[in-house]
């Protein structure tokens, strides 16, 4: 599936698959300017690092089109803050953003500083971000492939598929692999509270495939573990510090603790764009709090007594050393990872797609 995030260049229009609404409806939402895109990311009609990093990249484009007159420098400048700024934990919106700054100035190195050329640019460079992570998905599913054996049950937690990504999935891209590899493997999905992207999404992409998957409560899975019944863990990350700590889906740190009781590896599965060299450390990671409501309710059932206070921390950070390791476009790094981590950007600067300067596309 490489359609839900879907680009009308002749309107000018960001169509995405309405997450919201899975599995019962597939509706779409279209986003013609900032507000659009921010309110999209937001409220999680679109949802999963890479996806949203694609998503900020249309924006940027959106966000261009939407300014005029003398100062549209200026304007777009704080449109392009407010995207990078819509949601904290994920690195790959800033990444996206980024990546689109340095676009804008290498068409004002080139030689234009008009809007209709940077509109031309902004486009082709947001079409280019969105084929590179299917790509990088399915390479580093096939890296993810080989860590899994033959008749395998993996548990995953949140949705970390194609409908988080440009196209394959992350750590689905990793379980599709080794479906490919002509390997028998089942999946346990964790329903994933409060936003249910397990039992709704990953549960949903996964059947709609045939790959086999069984949904779990999150408080299953020691239970789970102890019966024999996982034989991996596969999640994905929002971002992936330095040395390797990893922040995903509020409950990952619980899984990764459980796999390291039960001696059952535990892998994340990420794009180098997930990856942020300039925060040393999971405690640098900020962790984004979501509406209480999310936890209270349940459609429009309050589940919880009125005014009584709840968490609604929608990330948290695994450290390094539950790790068993990070599956990437560039391979499976192993500890340690400070420099396996900074091994592979160099390689990935290295490349051809790299800018002169070899600086890399983040
Ligand atoms: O709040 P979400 O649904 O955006 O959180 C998504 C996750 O935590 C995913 O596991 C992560 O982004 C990896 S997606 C390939």
């Amino acid at each position: 599936m490489e359609d839900h995030i879907r680009f009308d260049r002749q309107n000018l229009a960001l169509h995405l698959l309405d997450q919201r609404l899975l599995p019962e409806q597939e509706t779409e939402v279209i986003c013609r300017n900032t507000d659009d895109i921010v309110s999209a990311l937001q409220t999680m009609v679109v949802r999963g690092a890479p996806a949203i990093g694609v998503t900020a990249a249309w924006g940027c484009a959106l966000a261009l089109n939407e300014t005029s007159g003398p100062g549209w420098a200026t304007q777009l400048e704080e449109l392009l803050d407010r995207i990078a700024n819509a949601r904290p934990t994920a690195v790959n919106l800033r990444w996206a953003v980024e990546r689109m700054r340095k676009c804008w100035w290498k068409v004002i190195n080139s030689g234009s500083g008009d809007r209709d050329p940077l509109l031309a640019a902004f486009l082709d460079e947001a079409a280019r971000m969105q084929a590179e992570d299917v790509e990088a998905c399915k390479t580093l599913g096939r890296f993810g492939a080989d860590c899994l054996k033959d008749g395998d049950t993996v548990l995953t937690h949140c949705n970390a598929g194609a409908l988080a990504t440009a196209g394959y999935g992350t750590a689905l891209g990793v379980i599709r692999g080794a479906v490919e590899q002509g390997k028998r493997i089942k999946v346990i999905a964790d329903e994933t509270r409060p936003f249910l992207q397990g039992a709704r999404l990953t549960a949903w992409e996964l059947h709609k495939d045939n790959i086999p998957v069984t949904v779990a409560c999150d408080n299953a899975c020691a239970l789970l573990m102890s019966k024999g019944l996982v034989q991996s863990v596969v999640v994905g990350a929002d971002r992936i510090a330095a040395n390797g700590d990893a922040a995903n889906k509020i409950g990952t740190y619980g899984v990764a603790l459980l796999a390291k009781h039960f001696n059952i590896p535990f892998y994340v599965a990420a794009p180098l764009s997930t990856i942020d060299p300039t925060t040393s450390d999971g405690s640098g990671i900020p962790i984004e709090q979501r509406p209480e409501r999310e936890v209270t309710h349940v459609g429009d059932t309050r589940l919880t007594p009125e005014d009584v206070p709840v968490y609604n921390f929608a990330f948290d950070v695994t450290p390094a050393e539950l790790i068993t390791g990070i599956i990437t476009e560039k391979g499976v790094l192993q500890p340690p990872y400070g420099l396996a981590i900074w091994a592979a950007l160099n390689e990935a600067s290295a490349a051809p797609e790299a800018d002169d300067a070899g600086i890399i596309e983040r």
